[in-house]
């Protein structure tokens, strides 16, 4: 499908996101181990976490939903069963790389998939320690997918990550569970701790020791009843395009704020954005709150601070769209210590690189990151999404900037984190002359 987007002079209007993709990933996975029925309300539409749901399902759990809402019989710690066939993960190594982590604690064996994206993502970041805990993980060359993996009887590690990654962290600690002692994990680099937070909300014994996170083995896990806020990584979009279209007043309600997603928001007021949260509240130990975001000329004025270190890992998944912005604003934007952008969904720097000049703008790719001189002038293009969706919906805002015709190919791509991106565009996007 080819989506076609035109010069926009203003983004305006109430954008409602899908719920948080991070979250729901997790708390599906936590209640199919939980006691007793999960009720979320809110869950991702993202067809990310429906792959998650599906190989639940084929691990005999029961799921059902109805709209937005998903509700998960939990099975008990051990109480999945083994699937009578592959395990699809589609395209989301989330779902990949978490339930590898409770597969590893299940006596079975079991076979886990993906699309030809997923297939050429690294794995061994999650078989090195899951190996040392004990499970047996059979893979293609180098570490890709598929993955057998027989799990049981698991010792507890202490294991210091190699690499800034919320998912090997994640797969770690719910391997964890399965410890014949506790498990500890030490990141140097903070990311995302949806998995932490929703742990203890599920009742599992975890502690913090400095950069450490300790996992007790064995909990009882009780089911749970809880909203997902929406997603801010899915609001970032919106965000990047209300603060490059004159006359935009844009309202965005209940975006999840986790404290560790948030660097996206301190860096834009930071760059000057007039960006503000509105009814902040707290559930289950997610913030969420209200914005607004109105245009202001200074912000387009200035400059985008560098992205670099731990900022980097904090804006990860935004990094696309922040790459957009930073050429329509004066000041341009670097970007830096990403090479883990290689290795996302499709190479994102190069993608964001190979796009952008298709645009007629001027970037300079480095191996792990990208120079993006500002106040560019972009002209409409075809643009090569490589099906990835955060690719995609980046373009699609620089499209509203670009002159004459921008064309999306793949664009259903943005159903994997986005279902109704296109329509919500659409929805806000003006054209007043
Ligand atoms: C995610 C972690 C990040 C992020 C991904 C979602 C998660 O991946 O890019 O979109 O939910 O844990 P890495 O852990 O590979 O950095």
């Amino acid at each position: 499908m080819i989506e076609t987007v035109r010069c926009s002079d203003s983004v305006s209007g109430t954008v409602l996101l899908p719920g948080d993709k991070s979250i729901s990933h997790r708390y599906a996975m936590l209640a199919s181990v939980a006691e007793g029925t999960s009720v979320f309300e809110h869950f991702a539409s993202s067809r990310d976490c429906h792959s998650t749901l599906d190989c639940l399902k084929s691990l005999g759990v029961e799921v059902s939903e109805s709209g937005d809402t998903v509700t998960v019989r939990g099975r008990g710690l051990y109480g999945l069963q083994a699937p009578g066939d592959v395990l699809d993960a589609g395209n989301s190594g989330t779902t990949m790389r978490l339930i590898s982590g409770i597969l590893a604690g299940h006596s079975f064996m079991s076979v886990i998939a993906g699309d030809s994206s997923l297939s050429g993502r690294p794995m061994g970041r999650i078989i090195h320690p899951l190996r040392q805990m004990g499970a047996e993980i059979v893979s293609r060359e180098n570490d890709l997918p598929p993955l057998r993996i027989r799990g049981g009887s698991l010792k507890g590690i202490r294991y210091v990550l190699p690499v800034a990654s919320a998912q090997v962290k994640s797969c770690v600690l719910l391997a964890g569970l399965y410890g014949s002692e506790c498990t500890a994990v030490q990141e140097n680099i903070p990311t995302r701790d949806h998995t932490e937070i929703a742990l203890k909300e599920f009742g599992a014994g975890v502690r913090f020791a400095g950069n450490w996170i300790e996992v007790d083995p064995g909990p009882v896990l009780c089911a749970q009843r809880l909203t997902i806020p929406g997603d801010l990584s899915g609001a970032a979009f919106f965000l990047a395009a209300a603060a490059l279209a004159p006359n935009s007043d844009l309202y965005l309600p209940l975006v999840g704020l986790n404290g560790r997603r948030r660097e996206l928001l301190n860096y834009l007021n930071q760059a000057g954005l007039n960006l503000t949260i509105e009814n902040e509240i707290e559930e289950a130990g997610e913030p969420r709150g209200n914005l607004r975001v109105r245009y202001n000329h200074e912000f387009v004025e200035g400059k985008l601070p560098p992205i670099r270190g731990s900022r980097t890992a904090a804006l990860i998944d935004e990094i696309p769209v922040l790459a957009v912005l930073g050429s329509q604003v004066a000041g341009g934007v670097e970007i830096s210590d990403a090479g883990e952008l290689r290795i996302k969904e499709s190479d994102r720097i190069s993608a964001i690189a190979l796009n952008l000049r298709s645009m007629g703008a001027n970037v300079e790719e480095t191996p792990d990151g990208l120079h993006i001189p500002g106040g560019q002038t972009l002209h409409g293009a075809d643009i090569h999404t490589r099906g990835d969706h955060r690719v995609a919906m980046a373009f699609a805002v620089a499209g509203l900037f670009a002159h004459g015709e921008t064309k999306i190919h793949d664009a259903e791509c943005a159903d994997v984190s986005f279902p109704g991106f296109w329509d919500a565009l659409r929805s806000v996007t003006h054209f007043n002359r």
